[in-house]
């Protein structure tokens, strides 16, 4: 990955680790778990580039920040401390921008669950300031890197920042410093009928319109982004080109499908100890805790199997890991509940003495670990009802190195469904079908299973995150040696 020699300012809510005390009260790195993280936190590593973004609450500002990661093996060991910019949220602040405006507003509404989401003022408000705040840090980050013959390219993710970019922009602009700016979208854009829904809708596209580069997973995303600038705001826009012009300048939306450290994982599932014994078959599930990845649905879907193909008891587990999210909004204490009682029923219905049908982790495990899991589990069932892509399906099939390999199933409401096509398809909102698919799945033949997993493996090599990287570079016009299209 060293295709990037440039100033690289990436910016994100959180930053790659989130900063804890250990028992002893000692400050601690601690990774954080997402899909964001997982694919930039390598690329900034390794092109020593700086980040911005929010260490968590349980930092002391001024407190120098620790050198390394408790995990060596996560992806954010290698970042300099020196290469980080923390941003001070004070707590009311992060109540309302985080919690409120961006994980009870953005990300059901942009995840087409528009009844779950809380329409506030104050909110907003909390998120107009937030932005600013990252904006404020960014910048300062640029005025040690603006070199008129070497403009740093700026790169903002995700929901959380959808303003920024207008502020830095504004601040290059007075002082004639010239930057790119890049924002990548990693969740689903949805359509006009629900974005209208938002009453601060036009601040939000024309805040990501001051970018020169607006990246997202899939084409579905981009023209829905394209039909939002037209019909909200009115801009002239060449659907077919993917541009829209703003304020005098031209904007190109771009679907670029991330992908993950492909060799790296696969590296690890080398290496990485069995946790699962050879004799077992394990149907693996592994998300961070949200109401988006249909686990309600898929733990149904299982206990339909089990009541169904009896000859499964005794003969098959499934192991769901989750990770703690997002814990200070209801929705997710709800689910937290659900599950519980969920996994509850069904051991209860159906273990015998010495069996037990499913194995419920709620915690993070090491990515070591993940890759064991991901290696030897017979199934990886990923049911989102939406998700921007979803990584984890991806991570699967680079750590598939057993003979013969397991197999993937897919919701199509992922972005990974709309180009893992080699994988089983399934509509989680429907459980028959699903566990029809789990079924087919756990019963698949051995050749059937290979030549499946063969092309999903190829495309994940050789689209993997530092194609991505490459792509957005290119996209952008920063790829060493290379001109943009625009
Ligand atoms: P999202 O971005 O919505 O969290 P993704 O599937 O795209 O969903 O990314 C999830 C990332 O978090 C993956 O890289 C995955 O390895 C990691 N992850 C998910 N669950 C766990 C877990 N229980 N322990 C460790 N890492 C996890
Ligand atoms: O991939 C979507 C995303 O919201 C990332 O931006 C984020 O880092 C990840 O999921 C985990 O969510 P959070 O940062 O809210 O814990």
């Amino acid at each position: 990955m060293t295709v990037y020699k440039k100033k690289l300012i990436v910016v994100s809510n959180r930053l790659p680790f989130v900063i804890q005390k250990d028992d002893l009260g000692n400050v601690i790195r601690k990774h954080s778990a997402g899909g964001l993280v997982t694919a930039v936190a390598p690329v900034v590593v390794e092109n020593d580039g700086k980040w911005v973004g929010w260490p968590g609450p349980d930092y002391d500002f001024g407190e120098p920040l620790p050198e390394s990661s408790v995990d060596d093996t996560s992806p954010t060991a290698g970042l300099k401390s020196s290469n980080v910019i923390p941003v001070a949220l004070e707590p009311h602040l992060y109540q309302s921008y985080y919690n409120g405006c961006c994980n009870e507003t953005f990300w059901p509404l942009f995840h087409s669950m528009p009844d779950k989401a809380v329409f506030s003022a104050d909110y907003w408000k909390a998120y107009v300031e937030a932005n600013e705040l990252f904006a404020r840090n960014t910048i300062k980050a640029l005025e040690n890197a603006c070199d008129p013959d070497d403009p740093p390219l700026v790169w903002i993710h995700d929901y959380h920042l959808m303003l920024a970019a207008h502020a830095i922009r504004q601040y290059a602009a007075n002082r004639q410093y010239k930057i790119k700016l890049g924002f990548f979208l990693h969740i689903p854009f949805p359509a006009w009928d629900l974005i209208r829904l938002f009453p601060w809708a036009d601040e939000i596209l024309q805040g990501m319109l001051a970018c020169d580069l607006v990246g997202m997973h899939l084409q579905d995303y981009c023209i829905n982004f394209i039909d939002c600038c037209s019909r909200g705001l009115g801009t002239r826009v060449d659907a077919k080109d993917m541009i829209v012009e703003h304020g005098g300048r031209y904007v190109r939306i771009a679907p670029l499908p991330i992908g993950i450290p492909y060799d790296r994982f696969r590296t690890l599932a080398v290496s990485a100890k069995r946790t699962i014994p050879e004799e077992k078959k394990v149907v693996l599930g592994v998300d961070r805790l949200d109401y988006t990845k249909g686990l309600p649905q898929r733990l149904k879907a299982f206990e339909l199997l089990l009541a169904k193909h009896p000859e499964y008891i005794e003969k098959l587990e499934m192991l769901q890991i989750a990770v703690p999210s997002r814990t200070d909004v209801k929705e997710y204490q709800d689910l937290k509940e659900q599950m519980d009682q969920l996994v509850g029923c069904i051991n209860g219905r159906f273990s015998t003495p010495t069996w037990s049908p499913i194995r419920y982790i709620y915690g993070t495990v090491s990515q070591q670990e993940l890759a064991a899991f991901y290696r030897d589990a017979a199934v990886c069932f990923v049911t989102p009802l939406r998700d921007g892509m979803n990584l984890v399906a991806k991570e699967f099939v680079a750590c598939q190195i057993n003979d013969p390999p397991g197999v993937l199933i897919v919701s199509p409401f992922a972005g990974a469904g709309q180009n893992m096509l080699e994988a089983l398809l399934c509509n989680p909102y429907e459980l028959n079908e699903t566990m029809e698919t789990l079924h087919r799945a756990l019963t698949m033949p051995e050749d059937e299973r290979t030549l499946r997993m063969n092309y999903l493996r190829k495309r994940e090599q050789s689209q993997d995150v530092d194609f991505w990287m490459k792509s957005f570079l290119r996209a952008i016009g920063r790829l060493d040696g290379e001109e943009a299209p625009v």
